[in-house]
């Protein structure tokens, strides 16, 4: 009998308990239900500041303020936690508005992740860096791996910051912390929080909704964007490839698809003929200027294989399937 408790203990020990912070947003609550697929529902904690709603709350939840330590260590022990993916950030327009908070969000709450790494000796740390992390000396076409990066959004400065953080836990405490500088990312399934890119989803609803929409990115500001689907892919992969293989220990540049706000309300046109766009910059247009237009991903590709799926034709034709859907419930 004490046999099998020890080989069900071992079991156990064995699989991978993960905890996901920030799981109810444009990301984790699509990230989170991939991960669920991957690991088994239960293993999967997902975590966030309110309740959850919808199929994540099929699954185990916790109410977590990522920046309550203590707290922190305790999801952790009570669900022998192997790895974090931490999601919790205020993205870039929201965080002008109170930029000493997004700071402090976007910063000790990675510091406290990446201490519980060090002290529970956690298998593996996920933690999202941006093209935010880039700015208005950075060379904008193809963007490298490694290049000038002055950004100048307190959001920008966080995940730089946060870049080099993770770097030096890698080096000086060997945790296995890994990270993919997103470019915007584009879902229907949850609305976006705050970010310069997210015209291109909101573009979607009006779309849908209205018949027309006022872009607040002027028509020919190229930004590189990422489809959710090849997002999720991406993490996942990266997250799942032999740590030996990751050489950046910062953050990789990846990219899929860089396009212009005219560009997608062509793409729409093609399928809904009698869409309209209008053009009103604001305060954002300053930010999206700071930022490249294409990014070179060619380390990512190299190191761990990663290709994405989805152009944007094929993403927008994925989006106008499926958001009708959506909003009839
Ligand atoms: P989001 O704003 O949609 O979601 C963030 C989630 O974090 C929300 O559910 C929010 O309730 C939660 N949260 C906020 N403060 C919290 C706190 N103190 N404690 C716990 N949870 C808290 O953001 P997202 O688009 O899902 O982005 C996820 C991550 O990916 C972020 O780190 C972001 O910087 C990064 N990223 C996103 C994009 C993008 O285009 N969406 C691009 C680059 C990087
Ligand atoms: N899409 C994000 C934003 O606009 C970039 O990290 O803030």
């Amino acid at each position: 009998m004490s046999e099998i408790l020890n080989f069900a203990a071992l079991i156990e020990k064995a699989m991978n308990k993960v905890l996901v912070i920030g799981a109810l947003g444009q990301l984790g609550s699509e990230l989170t239900l991939a991960l669920r697929e991957l690991h088994g529902k239960e293993n999967v904690i997902a975590s966030d500041l309110k309740q959850p709603e919808g199929k994540i709350a099929e699954g185990p939840f916790e109410l977590l303020n990522a920046m309550d330590r203590q707290r922190l260590y305790e999801i952790a022990e009570k669900h022998n936690i192997t790895q974090v993916y931490h999601l919790a950030a205020i993205l870039s327009a929201k965080g002008e508005s109170d930029p000493k908070l997004a700071w402090q969000l976007n910063m000790e709450s990675l510091i406290h992740v990446l201490d519980l790494a060090k002290d529970k000796k956690l298998d593996k740390v996920y933690w999202p860096s941006s093209i935010a992390v880039f700015g208005p000396s950075t060379p904008r076409v193809d963007t490298p791996q490694n290049t000038v990066m002055d950004p100048n959004t307190v959001y920008g400065i966080s995940k730089l910051a946060g870049e080099r953080w993770c770097e030096y836990y890698h080096q000086k405490y060997g945790v296995d912390v890994r990270s993919l500088r997103y470019p915007g990312l584009i879902g229907y399934k949850a609305k976006p929080g705050g970010g310069t890119t997210d015209y291109a989803v909101d573009i979607f609803y009006k779309a849908l909704e209205e018949g027309s929409y006022e872009c607040f990115l002027s028509e020919d500001t190229y930004l590189p964007m990422m489809y959710m689907d090849d997002a999720v892919k991406a993490t996942i992969d990266l997250m799942e490839t032999d740590g030996d293989k990751i050489k950046v220990r910062s953050s990789y540049n990846v990219s899929a698809i860089s396009f212009s706000p005219v560009e997608i309300a062509n793409q729409i046109k093609s399928q809904m003929p009698d869409f309209e766009i209008t053009y009103n910059p604001d305060f954002r247009q300053k930010i999206a200027d700071s930022w490249p237009d294409s990014i070179d991903d060619s380390q990512a590709r190299s190191d761990w294989g990663w290709k994405p799926s989805f152009d944007l034709k094929a993403m927008t034709e994925d989006i106008l399937q499926g958001l009708p859907e959506l909003l009839k419930k």
